[in-house]
């Protein structure tokens, strides 16, 4: 258990984990190390979130953009999350964690849906942690599916163009009734979302970190939230310190 308690605590983390390639590269490996590895690391961040008392940890796991990889390393990801599910589901469901998959559910192969779709419904009374898997997630195309939603519920005549708003839009996305993620952190140096929550994330603070993902460990994690903690959040407002003597 971790006695320095952070001054403020993010509700939502959020984690582009990235750097597994380069990690196994440096070391002389095949990528598939470092994927390997990274699984490591999951449980290590998953285990210190619900130590911390955070409510929600998203995970970057696969993004829209991945199938562009070649194939033998995307059926190498593939067959990770679903050990990872297949392993990790029972002692996640005993620790009260919820799960919970966004991204697109639409051209998924063989047994992958039906192992997420269980690890959400067995896990879907659960009060502990959120874990909230991005799997053939992209930013763009949950927006663009909103959108869709939308649309077809205009033309059905059960809204009207009016009531078309950001909450309307932000309740059709993935990620309904979820907070905002409070912090982004993106491990491997690389300082770019890659169509990562980009609706949710106007206002997350953004941290990048050196490590790649799989030597980001509980202090690195800490650190990072101690970070946040030192944040000046305004929400386009102004500090109420400031605001106070000027
Ligand atoms: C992150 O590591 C894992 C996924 C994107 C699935 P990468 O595989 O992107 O590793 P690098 O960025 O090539 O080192
Ligand atoms: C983002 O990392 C996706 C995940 C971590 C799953 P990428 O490695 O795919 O992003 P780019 O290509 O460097 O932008
Ligand atoms: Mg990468």
């Amino acid at each position: 258990m971790i006695n320095r308690q952070p001054a403020r605590l993010p509700q939502h983390v959020a984690i582009i984990m990235d750097g597994n390639g380069r990690w196994a590269q440096q070391r002389g490996l095949p990528r598939t190390m470092g994927h390997r590895k990274g699984v490591e690391a999951v449980r290590e961040t998953v285990r210190v979130a619900g130590e911390v008392g955070i409510s929600y940890l998203t995970l970057f796991a696969f993004s829209s953009e991945n199938w562009s990889r070649p194939e033998t390393e995307v059926s190498d990801l593939m067959g990770l999350l679903k050990a990872f599910i297949r392993r990790d589901l029972a002692e996640l469901h005993s620790e009260n964690v919820r799960i919970r998959v966004i991204g697109s559910r639409e051209n998924l192969r063989g047994d992958i849906l039906p192992l997420l779709i269980e690890a959400e419904d067995t896990t879907r009374h659960n009060s502990g942690l959120t874990l909230v898997i991005a799997f053939n997630y992209g930013a763009r195309d949950e927006i663009a599916r909103a959108a869709r939603k939308l649309a077809v519920k205009l033309a059905a005549g059960e809204i009207s163009a009016q009531q078309i708003d950001a909450v309307a839009l932000d309740r059709e996305l993935d990620t309904f009734g979820m907070p905002d993620p409070d912090l982004v952190i993106r491990t491997s140096g690389e300082e770019r979302l890659s169509n990562f929550l980009l609706w949710q994330a106007a206002y997350a603070e953004l941290l990048f970190v050196p490590e790649y993902w799989p030597d980001f460990t509980r202090e690195t994690f800490i650190a990072a939230i101690e970070k946040y903690g030192r944040r000046d959040r305004r929400f386009g407002g102004v500090n109420p310190v400031a605001a106070a003597v000027s």
